[in-house]
């Protein structure tokens, strides 16, 4: 009997050493549940709105992101904008709108665009730790964009704000 008890314990054990490589640290539950693509965020309109801004014909970036945009952030993004360092599990959503202006007001008009950036440093290791997304509708369907030239080349330049552009009013 006790020779039978020692061997279960005996191939217990080795189960267990063989089915954990060596020097592999365990990963938190919260690093598990990180997905590793920028996704669409589909609760964002229920976020902490950070800011709106209007751009104009005339401004340089026009061509691209003309019109009105709100930016969201869900609660790790805001601990990003009090501290300047964004957690893991970061998302800031740039909700983009045009402009129509009518009758001495500016007001929303159709969606143009919604961008992402979404916050895994282990995954996007070649743009400052941040995914870049975007997507055309509110059923997610996704833009095809070059993350680096198209979203991160700009955005590098915010470097001492954890690439970052706008700010939160308190
Ligand atoms: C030419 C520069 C430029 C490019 C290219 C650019 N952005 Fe931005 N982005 C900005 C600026 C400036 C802001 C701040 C706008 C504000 O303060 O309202 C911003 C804001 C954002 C924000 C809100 C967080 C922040 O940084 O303030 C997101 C999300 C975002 N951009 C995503 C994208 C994505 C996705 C792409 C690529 C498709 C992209 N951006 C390309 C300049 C750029």
């Amino acid at each position: 009997m006790k020779t039978l008890l020692l061997s279960v314990f005996v191939t217990a054990f080795a189960l267990i050493v063989s089915c954990t490589p060596p020097g592999r640290q365990e990963k938190t539950a919260e690093q598990k549940e990180l997905p590793s693509e920028v996704l669409y965020p589909a609760d964002y309109r229920s976020w902490t709105h950070v800011k709106s801004m209007v751009l104009e014909p005339g401004h340089p970036l026009y061509e691209s992101f003309g019109g009105i945009h709100h930016i969201y952030a869900n609660a790790e993004a805001m601990q990003g904008y009090r501290s300047g360092t964004f957690p893991d599990g970061s998302v800031i959503v740039f909700d983009l709108l045009e402009a129509l202006r009518k009758d001495s007001a500016v007001s929303e008009g159709n969606r143009k665009v919604i961008g992402v950036m979404y916050k895994n440093s282990n995954v996007f290791t070649e743009t400052g730790g941040w995914g870049f997304g975007g997507f055309s509708d509110q059923k997610g369907t996704r833009v095809q964009l070059d993350a680096k030239s198209a979203c991160f080349n700009c955005h590098a330049g915010r470097k001492d704000f954890d690439y970052v552009f706008s700010s939160y009013r308190p």
